[in-house]
């Protein structure tokens, strides 16, 4: 049985307070996940200090949102993969659409990014999908195969086996409109079949794949039903104690 991984990536929200107060209101409604569940916080790069202090000792596991392509230097705002270490992260989000769209990352940067951070111990949560527009011209699933091997390019089975999967449909992203479990499941499928072909069948078999997109308590349940989705990335419905929680408990 795979593992299943529950992720909330809070973007840009939360500054210290308000990280101290839902991070104290998640630790108090999140009951202890089932065996084989895990759980991560994303919050952005201002809160992470103070976030892994809180979360000390819970079930919770720590990830950022962003990482630089570089070790360490002259790169005015970036985050190193060491800086991320030292505060305790454990995951990175890498490809996010909304980094693909806002600041122009490409499969190519997503890439260097990926690679650094498999060989210096962090998991990539490495995201791909398509927008409107493709979905409709038919061409979701070639989008989503040129993504994958671009950001998959160069990486061995042995750095696969700490690489996480999201597929997050654009569309689907904050507009309340998610992907149907059939929809997903169809996406997954592909990406598993395509990173079978890339490497192998028990390398694909083990490999964790997220849905993300408007995943909420009423359709979580559904979503994870599904045979290749192993977990969610969240990002509205992790911001409130409760619905996060309610989503954590719907892993069967
Ligand atoms: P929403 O759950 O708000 O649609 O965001 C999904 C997402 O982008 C998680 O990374």
């Amino acid at each position: 049985m795979r593992k299943k991984v529950i992720a909330g990536n809070w973007k840009m929200n939360k500054d210290l307070v308000e990280t101290v107060e839902l991070i104290n209101g998640l630790k108090s409604v999140v009951a202890d996940p089932k065996p084989g569940v895990s759980v991560v916080v994303c919050p952005p790069f201002t809160s992470l200090a103070v976030a892994a202090n809180l979360l000390k000792d819970s079930v919770f596991k720590l990830g950022a949102q962003n990482m630089s392509e570089h070790d360490e230097g002259a790169y005015t705002g970036e985050v190193s993969w060491k800086m991320l270490k030292s505060v305790g992260c454990e995951y990175v989000v890498l490809g996010h659409s909304e980094r693909r769209q806002y600041f122009s990352e490409t499969n190519e940067l997503i890439n260097q990014k990926a690679k650094k951070a498999v060989a210096n111990g962090l998991i990539p949560i490495l995201c791909v999908g398509e927008t409107l527009e493709e979905r409709e011209k038919g061409i979701t699933e070639q989008v989503i195969s040129a993504q994958i091997r671009g950001v998959l390019s160069g990486l061995l089975s042995s750095d696969m086996e700490r690489v996480i999967m999201a597929y997050e449909p654009v569309w689907a992203i904050g507009t309340g409109r998610n992907a149907t479990p059939v929809q997903a499941q169809q996406v997954h499928q592909h990406i598993r079949k395509l990173v079978a072909q890339l490497y192998s069948w028990s390398l694909a078999e083990g490999l964790v794949i997220q849905y993300g997109g408007s995943v909420k308590p009423d359709n979580a349940s559904d979503l994870l039903a599904q045979n290749d989705i192993d977990g969610a990335l969240v990002g509205g419905a992790c911001l409130k104690p409760d619905s996060f929680a309610q989503i954590i408990g719907s892993v069967r």
